[in-house]
């Protein structure tokens, strides 16, 4: 369902980031949010993640002003960074990633809201998801899922195709050279959960599967219970942006979910979870 813009922003929903309304202290809390998460991620996050942050100079203090990052941005990748109130319906958000531009919000949370948030603010949109950008790999994939979601809806397929999205950008690790990393925005950003998402004995890992993955339910409300291992942004994009989903989508649609903690006969793991599960499809 489309609904209309807020009257502050244009028909595509952007509006102005406004860097200069920025107070010292909002600025301070990139800054805090920053130096910690920098440490916790070397030898954590996977190398094109840590050489984005490097390439987009994203270690300058204070939060980013959009002009300058998607300039830098631009030359690397060609993707731009623009700022939304908020929330925007599916149809335009996929239109801006079919369009090269990354939709990040431009608020900052509290000082009292450094481990936990609900909304996504400008660190975990910024922080989190524009260093991977700058891999030329890694930003064609997200066009194409761009291009894919706007050809999703008629088949009603949006949700299975949001688990694609869940599973890989937000929560995704990664193998490099024989050990497993961090790529997942959701994760990266979060001081908690990539310690856990790493080092936890709790939590599956299991080899990504694309119809497993779009088959799997996921939990917004707290650390994943399962992630999924890709073999390199490669493999992610060969196996998705070079596949017709139109005959996925059809098989999709008569099988049944499956559970955020369930393991298959059929899934190659890679950690299986201590917790005692019983998880069943
Ligand atoms: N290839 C998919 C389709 O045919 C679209 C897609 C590309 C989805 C990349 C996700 C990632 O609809
Ligand atoms: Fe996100």
């Amino acid at each position: 369902m489309l609904c209309d813009p807020p009257p502050q922003a244009g028909s595509d929903w952007t509006i102005a980031q406004d860097w200069k309304a920025y107070s010292p202290a909002e600025h301070a809390v990139w800054d805090r949010l920053y130096a910690r998460q920098s440490q916790m991620l070397k030898g954590r996050a996977c190398e094109a993640f840590l050489r984005g942050l490097d390439a987009l100079r994203l270690s300058r203090a204070g939060i980013p002003d959009f002009e300058d990052l998607s300039e830098r941005l631009h030359r690397l990748t060609g993707w731009r960074v623009v700022a939304v109130p908020g929330l925007v319906p599916d149809a335009v958000f996929f239109e801006h990633l079919a369009n090269r531009r990354f939709v990040a919000g431009r608020f900052i949370r509290k000082p009292t809201e450094l481990d936990y948030l609900q909304e996504p603010d400008v660190f975990h949109d910024v922080f989190g998801h524009v260093p991977l950008l700058s891999d030329p790999v890694f930003a064609d994939y997200m066009q194409a899922y761009g291009i894919g979601g706007l050809r999703a809806e008629a088949f009603g397929a949006l949700e299975k195709l949001a688990r694609l999205y869940w599973y890989t950008v937000e929560f995704g690790l990664i193998r490099e050279n024989g050990a497993l990393r961090l790529y997942g925005s959701g994760i990266v950003s979060s001081h908690g959960e990539t310690e856990y998402a790493l080092d936890s004995p709790s939590p599956n890992r299991i080899r990504f599967d694309l119809e497993r993955v779009m088959r799997t339910r996921y939990r917004i409300d707290d650390y994943q219970q399962t992630y999924f291992v890709i073999d390199g942004f490669e493999e992610l994009r060969h196996q998705t942006a070079d596949v017709d989903f139109a005959p996925l989508y059809a098989r999709l649609a008569g099988l049944s979910d499956i559970a955020p903690d369930a393991i298959l006969p059929s899934d190659a793991m890679i950690a299986r979870a201590t917790r005692a599960t019983t998880g069943t499809a």
